[in-house]
């Protein structure tokens, strides 16, 4: 009989949905000792918590996080609200004792991460961050392609993430479904948003990030702010470009922008090692392209591997081998790995820790691009 591990969920908005779902799936295809209840979802207006509480199935509703990361039925808080509220409501639920299941990026900066690492470390609760990308399993088997040394050295890794969702001026910043064009909630522009999935991906895959140069763009001066009403200044990136090294002596190359017309989505990343390249797409995100070098004859070429098969990671849980599974399934992933790892007493991956790294390279790259120096990541 599995254990129930009784979800606070803070904010319904689009990862509430994605971890809500995530959640409700993992039961019926992993086989865990802790499972997920659903017991209440924090929001401030009641009508709206009541109805996705209806339709995701969770238990009661709050209008306060306060009182429920206080609550005696809660175990674990999920926080899935804009970047300034992480900081708060993780370090007042790391006091109560609840595990954290936090939303990326960690923090508005690195000072702020720090602070939240010291309360779950102090408090000795389970916590997470959720770069859910690591969990698709076409990128998990780029991980173990790379551990097991295959690549030989690593000479450049590059990765992309594009959008054009803010290219019309006439769009508002800040409040609601806006607040990501707002520095005072986000932190910062894509920097934060985009570049910060690619960051933790990448030094997953390639290790730790030694110096950056970086330059950002903000491409719309001034929009209407929807909270006050009035025409304000833009205070995000529109778009970040940087270049890195990385302590393994690869180079890197990093660009994300929200102005890429006809890119809704576009995350990609490329690695080249001596022996091997590796390279994946989001739009094609069930399939990983492999160049071998050590592939004998003119047939060698690029290949690509459609990570479905039963001995691919995660697929023995889904479908038969051919039928590709998606974009959410990535959480369902991460809601089993979590479980497994609470049950184990075992950290999992990325912790608060891990995701401040990511966070130290984001403050890099906004130092670098203020500075117009190369600056090392501490
Ligand atoms: N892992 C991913 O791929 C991914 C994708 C999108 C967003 N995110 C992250 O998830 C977080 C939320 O983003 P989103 O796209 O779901 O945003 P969203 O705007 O869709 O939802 C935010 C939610 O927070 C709620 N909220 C705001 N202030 C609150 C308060 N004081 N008390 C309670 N609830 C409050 C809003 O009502 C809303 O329900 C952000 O940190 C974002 O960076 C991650």
């Amino acid at each position: 009989m599995a254990q129930p591990l009784r979800i606070g969920m803070i904010g319904y908005g689009f990862m509430g949905r994605a971890h809500s779902n995530g959640y409700n799936r993992v039961k019926d295809f992993f086989d865990l000792e802790y499972l997920p209840v659903l017991q209440a979802v924090a929001a401030r207006d009641p009508a709206k918590a009541q109805a996705f509480a209806d339709r995701w199935g969770y238990k009661r509703v709050e209008t306060d996080w306060r009182k429920l990361v206080a609550s005696d039925d809660i175990d674990a808080i999920d926080i899935c609200t804009p970047n300034n509220l992480h900081a708060e409501i993780a370090i007042e639920a790391a006091r109560h004792g609840k595990a954290i299941l936090c939303e990326k990026p960690l923090s508005m900066d690195a000072a702020e991460g720090e602070k939240m690492c010291a309360a779950v470390e102090k408090a000795g609760v389970a916590n997470m961050v959720w770069y859910n990308y690591r969990r698709i399993p076409a990128v998990t088997f780029a991980k173990n392609i790379i551990d097991s040394g295959k690549l030989g050295r690593i000479f450049h890794y590059r990765a992309e993430f594009l959008q054009d969702w803010t290219i019309s001026a006439d769009l508002p910043q800040g409040g609601a479904a806006l607040w990501r064009l707002d520095a005072a909630a986000a932190g910062s522009g894509v920097t934060g948003d985009l570049l910060a999935h690619c960051i933790d991906t990448a030094l997953w895959l390639n290790g730790a990030v030694s110096d950056v140069t970086a330059m950002t763009e903000t491409f719309v001066k001034e929009r209407k702010h929807q909270l006050t009403g009035k025409v304000e200044p833009v205070t995000i990136d529109d778009a970040c470009s940087f270049l890195c090294h990385f302590k393994n002596g690869s180079l890197g190359l990093f660009e994300s922008t929200r102005y890429a017309r006809g890119h809704k989505a576009l995350y990609t990343f490329e690695i080249n090692g001596e022996n091997m390249s590796l390279k994946w797409d989001l739009s094609d995100l069930h399939r990983l392209q492999v160049f071998d070098y050590n592939d004998a004859g003119p047939m060698r070429g690029w290949k690509s591997i459609h990570v479905t098969d039963s001995d691919h990671p995660y697929m023995d849980k889904w479908w038969v081998p051919g039928l590709a599974i998606g974009y959410e399934h990535s959480f369902v992933h991460q809601v089993a790995d979590f479980l497994e790892c609470y049950a184990k007493k075992q950290p999992a991956h990325p912790t608060f820790r891990d995701a401040l790294e990511t966070q130290k390279v984001c403050d890099a790259v906004l130092s670098s691009a203020k500075s117009h120096q190369w600056v090392g990541v501490e």
